[in-house]
């Protein structure tokens, strides 16, 4: 496996970092995984635009221009094995004396990207959903940085692992749904896509976009706004999304079956859609 590290390709065993690095003092950082089709990465500029947002949210300059950010990313596909990838790219403020405050001169970034096999859900899991927990948000009000600092997501998606599920869907404030703790939710009611609204209590999702450009695009009713908690125990159908999942039905919460406690017409729906959309746009 070959890595990308402030400027050169190596073997992942030779690549290292200081350990005064603040991504690893801190977790001051942001990061991307973009999934690679057939060797080309998706929502190339939608990623590089997420990641300029993060960069602007942390106070980062941005150490590449888009075409320097191509470049690489193209390089190190080609150095990796396998016509479908993951990309993983992290960004931190570099190695400095640890203080809290930022290095002032600045010192140069560090920038590290990998790619690993993109192994999108088995069969088996499609056909029978996934089940989740779902716990308090108990993150910090800017969830739509995709900084480094995951702690609360690590903690939170552990609680999913330890109840033998998949994932943890976040309540905020006892009163309304957020997204999970690696993956955005849409719930399904009377035939309706909902989707919570892109604001600072969750990631802007590349892949909720993509369902949500979808059901416009083919009719699908669909609404962006707020879910209320007891909007999601009475879902007919629980949707996830994430570059890595692509879209996956939820059909047990918290122990109970989620209407049928079977994939739904919406999933199958969006799912074919989405693998159709995928198809037209990186396998052509
Ligand atoms: N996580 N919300 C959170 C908290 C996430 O961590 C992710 C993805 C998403 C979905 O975003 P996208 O559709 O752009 O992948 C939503 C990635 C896959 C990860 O951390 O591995």
């Amino acid at each position: 496996m070959t890595i990308y590290l402030n400027g050169e390709y190596m073997p992942i065993a030779e690549a290292k970092i200081s350990v005064l690095d603040r991504g690893f003092i801190f977790g001051d950082g942001v990061y991307e995984v973009i999934p690679v089709y057939s060797r080309k990465a998706f929502r190339l500029a939608e990623h590089l635009r997420r990641l300029q947002y993060s960069l602007d949210g942390i106070r980062l300059q941005n150490p590449h221009s888009e075409s320097e950010w191509t470049n690489i990313i193209n390089e190190l596909i080609a150095r990796n094995p396998g016509e479908d990838q993951y990309l993983y790219l992290h960004i931190t403020r570099g190695v400095a004396k640890r203080d809290h405050a930022f290095p002032n001169p600045p010192v140069r970034p560090t920038v590290f990207m990998m790619s690993n096999p993109l192994s999108t859900p088995p069969a088996a899991l499609l056909q029978s959903g996934v089940s989740a927990v779902t716990a308090q948000d108990n993150r910090w009000l800017r969830c739509d940085i995709k900084a480094i600092s995951l702690l609360p997501n690590v903690l939170l998606r552990q609680m999913a692992v330890d109840a033998g599920c998949t994932e943890t869907i976040l309540i905020r404030d006892n009163a309304f749904m957020t997204e999970g703790a690696a993956s955005n939710i849409f719930v399904v009611k009377n035939g309706k896509l909902l989707a919570p609204p892109k604001d600072n209590l969750m990631l802007p999702g590349i892949t909720y976009d993509v369902v949500l450009e979808i059901a416009a695009a083919n009719n699908i009713p669909h609404e962006v706004r707020k879910i209320a908690v007891a909007e999601v125990f009475a879902a007919d159908e629980l949707l996830l999304t994430s570059s890595t999942k692509e879209v996956l039905a939820i059909t047990q919460l918290d122990g109970k079956p989620v209407g049928t406690g079977k994939p739904g017409a919406m999933f199958a729906r969006l799912h074919k859609l989405y693998q159709e959309y995928k198809q037209k746009v990186m396998r052509a």
